[in-house]
């Protein structure tokens, strides 16, 4: 397998201009790192607060964005130098990629998107990506995005060889989506400037203990409504994978995906939704029963659109590329051990 298979331009581990190296045991291998200092964007995020520890633990140094006292504490905790800084702060944003090896960008408006302002939310991540990508032209360094695999291929697997059919006629490449698209795109053309970019779609779930997204939001409208639900027959098929999964999959990608590749951080390849909703019937003791499209908007709300998605995506291009393994629980037996249940703080 080489970068070529999956679009992107193969690099040799001697272009990546990170001193020094060293050796570390991993998975009991022996292997070589060079070991950087990665500035990361959403590094106290759901997903970010497990990539600062994947690559601390690796040997990298991370410096952390951090809009907050709240934030820049989580981050000192976890070991991380901190940034002050908002997304806004193009200049603050492209001073710390010039100052680094490499670049994670994990942040995101969720407190817009999710408020009504999807395409505020995806116009601000442009920008951001704009000022970080253009700190590291030329420099051959490391710049990885998270971008999402939902609606890639509507009906079939998609592959990391797919790219959104921006004209299609699907409502989820519209507006916000349809710029988090072209944000993605624009990411990997980076590659053609001299920037080892990569866009590592992540599956609508990263499940785990803590998670605050849409598991736990299908939970909270099951217990809300009474009925565990699903859209139809429920065969529609979501991808998944476990945050610690996928945490290891930017840290690898980081130290070594050629430029201009996109990866899938896909562990379960595709789950029902009816499955996902029978497990969150059974634990909450609930009726589990079909939704009709016409009904799914009000008994889902802004969740209707996504769940209703059947979007199956494959990593294994990816697994072939970076030898990555996931080795965390798949989502149905995540959602077993009962984390999801907790009745939440009144
Ligand atoms: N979680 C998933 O299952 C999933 C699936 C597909 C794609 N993704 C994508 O993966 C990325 C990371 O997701 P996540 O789940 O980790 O998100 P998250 O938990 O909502 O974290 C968002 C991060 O962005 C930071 N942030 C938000 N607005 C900011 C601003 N104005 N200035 C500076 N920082 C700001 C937050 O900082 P604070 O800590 O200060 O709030 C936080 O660190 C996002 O692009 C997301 O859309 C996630």
């Amino acid at each position: 397998m080489t970068g070529t298979d999956i679009g992107a331009t193969v690099m040799a581990a001697t272009d990546i201009d990170v001193v020094p190296s060293t050796r570390f045991a991993d998975d009991d291998r022996l292997t070589w790192r060079f070991l950087m200092r990665v500035f990361v964007t959403g590094a106290s995020g759901w997903i970010g607060s497990a990539v600062v520890p994947e690559l601390i633990g690796s040997g990298h140094q991370v410096i952390g964005l951090a809009r907050s006292d709240a934030s820049a504490a989580a981050l000192t905790a976890a070991g991380a130098e901190v940034q002050r800084g908002g997304l806004d702060d193009l200049d603050i944003l492209g001073s710390a990629a010039a100052a680094s090896d490499g670049v994670i960008h994990l942040a995101f408006k969720h407190d817009l998107a999710f408020t009504g302002d999807f395409e505020g939310a995806a116009n601000a991540d442009r920008l951001a990506i704009e000022a970080l990508g253009e700190a590291l032209v030329g420099s051959d360094r490391p710049f990885l995005i998270a971008s999402g695999t939902l609606g890639l291929a509507p009906g079939r697997v998609a592959t990391e060889r797919d790219m959104p059919d921006l004209d299609a006629a699907t409502t989820l490449f519209t507006g916000g989506p349809a710029i988090r698209a072209r944000n993605a795109q624009m990411t990997l053309e980076l590659a053609s400037r001299g920037v080892r970019s990569s866009v590592v779609r992540l599956p609508p779930t990263n499940h785990g203990e803590g998670d605050n997204g849409f598991m736990a939001t299908l939970v909270a409208i099951a217990r809300d409504k009474g009925v565990s639900g699903y859209i139809g027959d429920g065969t529609n098929r979501w991808p998944a994978v476990h945050r610690l999964d996928s945490a290891r999959l930017f840290r690898l990608a980081v130290e070594t995906a050629p430029a201009g590749s996109a990866l899938h951080a896909v562990a379960d390849e595709g789950v029902a939704i009816r499955d996902i909703a029978e497990v969150i019937g059974r634990h909450l003791d609930i009726p589990v029963l079909s939704i009709s499209p016409e009904d799914a908007g009000e008994h889902f709300t802004w969740l209707a659109g996504f769940l209703g998605s059947d979007s199956p995506a494959s990593s294994a291009l990816t697994r072939a590329l970076l030898a990555w393994e996931p080795t965390h629980l798949g989502l149905i037996d995540d959602l077993d051990q009962g984390h999801y249940f907790h009745t939440p703080a009144p």
